[in-house]
């Protein structure tokens, strides 16, 4: 069987990123063959594909940490031949071949059963980004965080992170204020829910002030670095911020009152090595409570495999809007 994939190369110093036909004995070791339907673009795998890159473990690499299809054939009885299943993370597309592949073979525990009311699009219009996103709105309530206890921000708010969450939280009865740097994206956010948006600077503004005055009840931040600053600052008393990002730069530069004078948690999200059993147990919510609204018409676009590039590019350069959705049999 031979197949379509995009393909990382490098040797020394020759680096080469493009559609390749390869066959399945290129294929890594796994129980799962899978014929790959949808991936999507993560900021993750903007890094991966650069030349220097530190996502990147091993080469020849197919990029692309998120897919979605239907099962070819299984070594594994806990799936068979037609299933739809769906992959995030682990090692997929960064030292496992990964979803920007007509084709992928992948170890069962890493695999989940797509749930009932999820298609493999939309599980792919989520992706890694939805998944990280229905964690951080889950570590929120499980900290407290509810409608009445005031409004919750998300930064980042037009991106993959940011603008699922968004609609997470609007369909939860949360007052959303979505933070942005794009001034002409204030309809998207609107229609997904955002009940104010406010301008990026605002929240990447420094102070010397330790606290100021009390606005949160809770954020979704995949922003980090000034944001994450401003945020523990700005928290009410006993709110939490879901931290998952870095797009706005790794250091953080606060002091311990926000947490020793309010309250402040700071949870950190991680969806790479999230345990199968909890993901199989959100995907579920996320094809019922948690899901979108507007997640195909709204949030995501969609590319073939040969747009790979250009959202590549894009995504790193800060200029996605919600997310983009990669046809693999395109
Ligand atoms: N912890 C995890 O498991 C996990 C999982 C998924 C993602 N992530 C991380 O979360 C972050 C977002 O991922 P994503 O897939 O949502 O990426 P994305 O679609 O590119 O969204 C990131 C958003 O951040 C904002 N932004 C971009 N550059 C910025 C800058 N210089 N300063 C401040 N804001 C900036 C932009 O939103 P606006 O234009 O609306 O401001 C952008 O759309 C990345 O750092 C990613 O690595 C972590």
């Amino acid at each position: 069987m031979s197949f379509r994939a995009y393909v990382l190369k490098k040797d020394g110093d020759q680096f080469s990123a493009g559609i390749a036909t390869l066959t399945d004995d290129d294929l890594m070791p796994g129980e799962v063959t899978i014929a790959v339907e949808w991936s999507g673009v993560n900021y993750k795998d903007g890094l991966a594909c650069q030349r220097e890159s530190r996502v990147v473990r091993k080469y020849p690499m197919i990029p692309g940490v998120d897919l979605a299809g239907t099962v070819i054939s299984s070594t594994d009885s806990r799936f068979s031949a037609g299933q739809g299943v769906v992959v995030i993370g682990y090692d997929v597309g960064v030292s496992h071949f990964g979803g920007f592949s007509e084709v992928a073979r992948i170890p069962a525990d890493w695999v989940a059963a797509l749930p009932e009311g999820l298609s493999a699009k939309e599980a792919m219009a989520l992706g890694t980004a939805g998944f990280t996103a229905a964690m951080s709105v889950e570590a929120l309530e499980r900290h407290g965080v509810t409608p009445e206890r005031g409004p919750v921000i998300v930064t980042g708010a037009t991106g993959g992170v940011g603008s699922t969450a968004v609609s997470m939280l609007a369909q939860r009865g949360y007052h959303v204020v979505a933070s942005t740097g794009k001034a002409d994206e204030q309809a998207f956010l609107r229609e997904l829910g955002a009940a104010e948006v406010i301008s990026r600077e605002e929240v990447l503004a420094e102070s010397n002030r330790p606290i100021e005055a009390e606005r949160w009840a809770g954020a979704v931040d995949p922003v980090g670095g000034a944001a994450t600053a401003y945020l523990a600052r700005t928290m009410k008393y006993g709110g939490a911020i879901a931290l998952s990002g870095l797009t706005g730069g790794q250091s953080i530069n606060t002091t311990v009152y926000p947490f020793i004078l309010r309250g402040v948690n700071l949870l950190g999200i991680e969806s790479v090595f999230y345990p199968i059993e909890e993901r199989r147990r959100l995907w579920a919510r996320l094809a019922s409570d948690l899901k979108p609204k507007g997640l195909l018409d709204t949030i995501a676009v969609e590319r073939g495999l040969d747009g790979v590039g250009d959202a590549v590019e894009t995504i790193l350069r800060g200029k996605v809007r919600g997310r983009v959705l990669i046809n693999c049999r395109a």
